[in-house]
């Protein structure tokens, strides 16, 4: 049944620009709400007019699938108009720098800003310049909000509680934003996190953030409730940080003989893209009485539309956010 308190609850952000900051009220908010997302885009008709009037420009530094293509539908399923706008057909292939490009945008009254760029930090530093309300889609290595919700989303769904769940995060954690995200987002609501990753792939003292350090799958899956997959970033790497592809996916590619120490119901996830035969096998992938991978895209597009809402609730009562 809906929660009608819903509809009034106002989320004290002006930006979304990371996990670290909010609380754990607040994320619970963002949660409540795109549960019932997930409900009115099961509908035959998803469209409604909660964001009729608004503007939302998705502006794309890097590529991407799933985040771009949600938040699209997400603002048009809200009944907003969006502009999707990627590096390769913009004038910052003309020489514009980010911020030139943020502020020529910014004057035509965007009401939401959606930014993925491969710096981390850039999109803090953009949300600084403009006038209108910043989503962080990714930047670089330090922050994926929204994947961290929609991932929170898919556990407490399947789970029905994230407080005391026990999470394997495998993989990549040193390049990834989706780690950090999901590291901060989950111990706030009161998992406990594991790392599981070549020595190589760790950031230096990750064990500050407070979660557990192995290096070996079957030691760290030891069991978890949830083993959460993450792809090699070769595009954030600058040298060598394994020996082969083949030896990676052996001592940490999941397959089910690793599979098996965790928990026999143990779900098993990915923010995808996958690299299959790299960080998890095949079949294990296409087990979809373990694998929720695409249930996290799906939930994908409920928490984005919970994030333009809430967002967007009340900008039209702050002078400063309409004028430029
Ligand atoms: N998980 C994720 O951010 O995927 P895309 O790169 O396809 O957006």
């Amino acid at each position: 049944m809906a929660d009608d308190s819903l509809d009034t609850k106002r989320f004290p952000h002006r930006h979304l620009l990371g996990i670290e900051g909010l609380s754990r009220d607040e994320i619970a908010l963002l949660l409540d709400v795109s549960d019932t997302y997930v409900d009115q885009n099961r509908q035959v008709d998803k469209k409604v007019s909660t964001l009729r009037g608004r503007t939302i420009i998705n502006l794309f530094f890097e590529n991407s699938t799933r985040t771009r293509t949600s938040f699209e539908l997400a603002g048009k399923r809200l009944g907003a108009d969006v502009i999707n706008m990627s590096v390769s057909d913009s004038a910052i292939k003309k020489g514009e720098t980010l911020i030139d490009t943020a502020m020529t945008l910014n004057a035509m009254h965007p009401d939401v800003l959606v930014v993925r760029h491969s710096n981390s930090g850039a999109v803090q530093l953009l949300s600084e310049k403009v006038n209108c309300a910043v989503v962080n889609a990714g930047d670089g290595s330090h922050e994926h909000p929204t994947q961290a919700l929609l991932d929170a989303l898919t556990m407490r769904r399947r789970r029905g509680n994230i407080e005391g769940l026990l999470v394997a995060i495998c993989g990549d954690i040193l390049h990834s934003r989706v780690a950090r995200s999901n590291i901060l987002l989950l111990q706030t609501m009161g998992a406990r996190v594991r790392v599981i990753a070549p020595r190589t792939l760790l950031p230096t003292a990750i064990e500050n953030l407070g979660v557990e350090v192995f290096h070996d799958m079957k030691v760290g899956l030891k069991d978890c409730d949830i083993v959460m997959m993450l792809r090699l970033q070769t595009e954030r790497m600058h040298g060598s940080f394994f020996p082969s592809v083949r030896e990676y996916f052996h001592f940490f590619g999941l397959d089910y003989d690793k599979l098996s120490a965790a928990k026999p119901d143990a779900l098993i996830m990915h923010p995808g893209p996958s690299n299959r035969g790299v960080e998890i096998d095949s079949e294990v992938a296409d087990d979809y009485s373990r694998s929720v991978i695409h249930e996290q895209v799906e939930m994908g597009v409920a928490v984005r539309m919970a994030c333009l809402d809430l967002m967007t609730r009340g900008i039209g009562d702050d002078p400063d956010q309409r004028n430029l």
